[in-house]
């Protein structure tokens, strides 16, 4: 490399370096109940194609604008071009709608009466997929993964006047992502969720865990159980947990490294539960710090082939769902969008929901605990991981990490997935085992499963059993599967003479059937495409899965029709994976009402 080439090198990194302020990415629980100032709304923007980050040798982040005539600048924020946040950049631009890149945000604010004796944090609820946040010209970090929360400190950069957030995202799929290159999801890009200026004491409580300890569930004296973890440099020593409705105000002692654990005995509990959705008001007070949540209290356990509520068998009558508004074709990212499909959910008659194939957002988390629905999630290990790389492991603890910190707390969050449809190779189940060990370490209030796919490759089997001999099933408390036998291979008749075995005594979960139907689209049982097909198959495949010895539950695949680039067949699909049982306009098939039928037995 010459000296110029080494020279321009070095002053790169001393810019960068000057620029870069590490800000330690903390976890920030509940933000919706901290003082927050939204940064929701219209953001400007500046495409960068080339994923350089900057134009004409400048970086995008520094926010350069020409002052002077002469001043030369390659790139600018002020043209009036925007992008709603939160938000996909597919559906809010036609020269957008399957840009895949960098795309560089930008929102300015002031902020009166910055408080001496409070810090403050950017918090963004997700961006798709990997994410630059930078603030005042100076980049504070970078988050990989496009479901999840994160937050950076800015107290030390934050002025009264012409604040400005510049937040890089990048929507590229590499193979050494989670997920990989290929799903049958749309690759929706950019910040996702919401964007909030949050204001927190000097010292305060980031996160908190708070559960039943299920070992005293069957005592008269339950026991819940709790840790709760404080930031900041001067530590209370005490911090006060407040139940009112159970007259606790307990007093509990903080360690030198900000963490708390504590037991709570309570007599006159009462447990959450579908029926019985109870939340309670829980307040925690630490120095000047105060945080206050509603939290249900439950077991969830199995017992052989049964899986256990509160100690009580419970069949989790399902549905899988992605995390998209169909009526809008965006990224779900509102209360709306939660209560619309949650209702869909709730008429056809379930008490449990697959939110596949990636944590969704967190308001519907918190609705379904409210609503009394059960819920299954995960991360997208799904098709083409690599397995064998150590980085990818990282990220998924990672990942996994900040989705638990997110969700530890939420009564109807009974069951962590680790994968969908992974081949059984030798450094799948080491990686995915891994993971389930890594879960359990963190969080012992739920049930570990993974959706696997059965022995035998083909379809068309001759054999009449099904086999599911995954070695990653020793590692899960449910045995789950998908299983489309009359859709990709076989008719749905051939679902008359076949049967199950999955070689352990656990709890089954049938975690996808189904087929394609355009709503509105009419013929007979053997059209593809049409209504009375897909209802014909639902009503074959019910029939076959409920003789399933050990059958705990089920999540046909898929509440509502769902944008798929791998989905494009002509005057069909057009973009759209077709399974829903409700089309992307709101109306249901006729499979929605075979379904809900064999609800209303269970
Ligand atoms: C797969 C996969 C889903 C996909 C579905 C389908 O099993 O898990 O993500 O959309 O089947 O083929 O429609």
């Amino acid at each position: 490399m010459t000296t110029q080439k080494h020279l321009f090198m070095f002053f790169l990194v001393i810019c960068l370096s000057i620029s870069y302020t590490q800000a330690q990415e903390i976890f920030i629980s509940n933000t919706s109940n901290r003082t927050c100032t939204s940064l929701n709304g219209k953001w400007q923007y500046v495409v960068d194609a080339y994923e350089t980050g900057g134009m004409g040798g400048m970086p995008i982040f520094k926010n350069y604008e020409p002052k002077e005539k002469s001043d030369r600048v390659e790139y600018g924020f002020t043209s009036g071009r925007t992008l709603w946040v939160p938000g996909s950049w597919n559906i809010q631009k036609p020269e957008l709608s399957y840009f895949e890149g960098s795309i560089w945000y930008r929102k300015t604010f002031n902020k009166e009466n910055i408080a001496k004796d409070k810090r403050y944090f950017i918090y963004v609820g997700a961006a798709n997929y990997k994410t630059t946040v930078s603030f005042n010209g100076k980049i504070l970090g970078e988050h990989e993964g496009g479901f999840t929360p994160f937050s950076y400190e800015v107290t030390n950069l934050l002025q009264a006047k012409d604040n400005y957030v510049i937040i890089g995202v990048n929507n590229s799929r590499e193979a050494d992502y989670i997920p990989s290159k290929v799903t049958d999801w749309f690759n929706h890009g950019g910040i996702t969720r919401d964007v909030k200026l949050i204001e927190v004491s000097k010292t305060f409580i980031n996160n908190y865990f708070i559960a039943l300890d299920k070992s005293t569930l069957h005592l008269k004296t339950k026991q819940i159980k709790g840790k709760i973890q404080l930031t900041g440099s001067e530590l209370p020593e005490k911090v006060n947990v407040i139940i009112p409705e159970l007259n606790i105000n307990k007093e509990v002692t903080v360690n030198k490294d900000g963490d708390t654990e504590f037991k709570l005995d309570v007599k006159k509990l009462e447990l959450w539960s579908p029926e019985n959705p109870k939340l309670y008001d829980i307040t925690l007070t630490a120095g000047d710090d105060k945080i206050s949540d509603e939290i249900g209290f439950r077991t969830i356990e199995t017992k052989g082939k049964q899986i256990l509520l509160n100690g009580k068998p419970v069949f989790l009558k399902g549905i899988c769902l992605h995390d998209e508004n169909p009526l809008r074709k965006d990224r779900a990212n509102n209360m709306e969008d939660a209560k619309l499909v949650l209702s869909w959910a709730q008429e056809l008659g379930c008490n449990f929901l697959r939110l596949a194939h990636y944590p969704h957002q967190e308001k519907i988390v918190r609705l379904a605990d409210k609503m009394g629905i059960l819920l299954w999630e995960e991360l997208p290990l799904y098709w083409g991981i690599q397995w064998g790389n150590p980085e990818v492991l990282k990220k998924a603890k990672a990942q996994y990490a900040e989705m638990i910190n997110r969700d530890y707390n939420r009564a109807s969050s009974i069951i962590w997935s680790v994968a969908n449809e992974t081949a059984p190779t030798e450094d799948r189940t080491k990686f995915l085992s891994e993971l389930a060990d890594y879960i359990r370490s963190i969080d012992d209030t739920r049930l570990i499963s993974a959706a696997c796919k059965k022995d035998q490759e083909a379809d068309g089997h001759p054999d009449s059993v099904y086999t599911y001999n995954d070695p990653l099933m020793k590692k899960l408390d449910i045995i789950s599967f998908n299983e489309y036998l009359g859709w990709y291979g076989g008719f749905p008749e051939e679902c008359r003479n076949k049967s199950f075995k999955a070689g352990l005594e656990k709890p089954i979960i049938v975690t996808e059937f189904g087929g394609g139907a355009l709503q509105g689209f009419h013929g007979d049982s053997l059209t593809r495409w049409s209504e009375e097909f897909q209802e014909y198959l639902y009503k074959e495949s019910i029939a076959m899965f409920d003789k399933i010895d050990g059958l705990a539950g089920m999540t046909p695949w898929i509440l509502v029709d769902f944008q798929s680039p791998l989905r494009q067949l002509p005057e069909i699909q057009d973009g759209w994976n077709r399974k829903g049982l409700i089309s992307e306009k709101g109306y249901k098939k006729k499979a929605f009402f075979i379904l809900k039928k064999y609800y209303e037995t269970k």
